[in-house]
């Protein structure tokens, strides 16, 4: 399973929550969580921003579920005082540097990401300074401070068009992600070198199960995030962010999809298109445990509500290090496509099955 022995290291960007804080042993197991999370959202003019990964009942509760792109257009836009920030550190960082008034609180100060971990800033920093004369395209699953360090930030929806569109005088160093890198190598044609980073879910994936899966189902169109390996990218039918994918379910004519990405999705999937069957990729046992993002899963509904109630754990970057790091993410923002459909929007009403 993805992320058995994982851990994460949690930068000085996150302050936990304090000794005065309420803890999860204090909760009352009798509390109406939904009823309490929506009072608060009210009570702190509070948005929740959830993303595809997140457990079911954060997704359903969220006022806006999306991609690593929508969830930035949606922080940078807000009115709300308060951003809730059901996914994982980078994101919530990411929330913070476009929105530096807003609180910004996370449920889980561990749920980092194994590409963040993978990219340690001060070894990043020697890598750019070895090579003076690249373009720094950095992945969005990064550090505040990688980002600092960077010409331009992408998402997996749009990183092949930014870097189809930057000036061709220079190669690309990317980082961390290696395979999302390999990919947009391939379809822009760009010179490019590559921070050794991977995704600890997207490279569990097997190449040998998922042929022998489509064999079982030669009609199922393979859905896949460029996360994964090429072993996995060269059988699919669809490569894209998780907005992406999600788009490709719900259009294409076939009834059985192959879903090569973390398995949370699947549930906006149903959502979307019902009465469609989403087989999740397998990994190297042949079954989907590897799918699980192990960071995502930390957040959890009494997490969520701690989170919104001690105001922590919260976001609190140092303004020039903020400063540095809006740069590249406001030039990616200027340079993305115009959105053409945006996640998933007014959400939190209590399902009925939670009633
Ligand atoms: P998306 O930008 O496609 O939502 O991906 C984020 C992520 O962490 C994938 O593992
Ligand atoms: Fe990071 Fe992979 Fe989890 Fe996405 S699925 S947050 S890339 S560890």
């Amino acid at each position: 399973m993805a992320g058995e022995n994982f851990s994460t290291i949690v930068p000085d960007t996150v302050i936990p929550a304090g000794p005065e804080a309420l803890s999860l042993s204090d909760l009352d197991p009798d509390l109406d969580l939904w009823a309490e999370i929506d009072r608060l959202r009210k009570e702190k003019n509070a948005v929740i921003l959830a993303h595809y990964y997140q457990d079911p009942e954060i997704q359903d509760l969220a006022d806006f579920v999306g991609d690593s792109l929508d969830l930035s257009r949606k922080a940078a836009n807000t009115d709300a005082d308060m951003i809730v920030f059901c996914g994982v550190r980078f994101m919530a960082e990411v929330a913070k540097i476009l929105s530096p008034n807003k609180t910004v609180v996370l449920p889980d100060v561990e749920a980092g990401c194994s590409l963040e971990d993978s990219c340690p800033p001060d070894k990043f920093a020697e890598f750019v300074a070895r090579h003076p004369d690249h373009y720094v395209v950095t992945y969005i699953n990064s550090s505040a401070r990688v980002k600092a360090l960077s010409d331009v930030i992408v998402t997996s929806s749009n990183a092949e068009h930014i870097v189809r569109n930057l000036p061709e005088d220079k190669p690309v160093l990317f980082a961390p992600d290696k395979h999302l890198g390999a990919y947009v190598q391939r379809q822009t044609g760009r010179e490019m070198i590559f921070w050794d980073g991977t995704c600890i879910v997207h490279d569990l994936f097997s190449e040998r199960e998922l042929v022998k899966l489509k064999a079982r189902h030669p009609d199922a169109p393979v859905a896949a995030h460029p996360e994964c390996h090429d072993g996995i990218l060269k059988h699919a039918d669809h490569i894209g962010s998780t907005r992406a994918i999600l788009d490709f379910v719900t259009t294409t004519p076939a009834e059985t999809v192959i879903v090569a990405t973390e398995q949370h999705i699947i549930h906006q999937m149903r959502k979307d298109a019902p009465g469609k069957t989403f087989l999740p990729a397998p990994g190297a046992d042949g079954t989907c445990n590897c799918a699980n993002c192990p960071y995502m899963e930390l957040n959890t509904l009494e997490k969520l509500y701690l989170s919104m109630l001690n105001e922590a754990p919260a976001v609190e970057i140092d303004e020039a290090l903020r400063a540095e790091a809006w740069k590249p993410l406001q030039r990616m923002l200027d340079m993305s496509p115009p959105a053409t459909s945006q996640g998933k929007g007014a959400k939190g009403s209590k399902p009925k099955a939670a009633a």
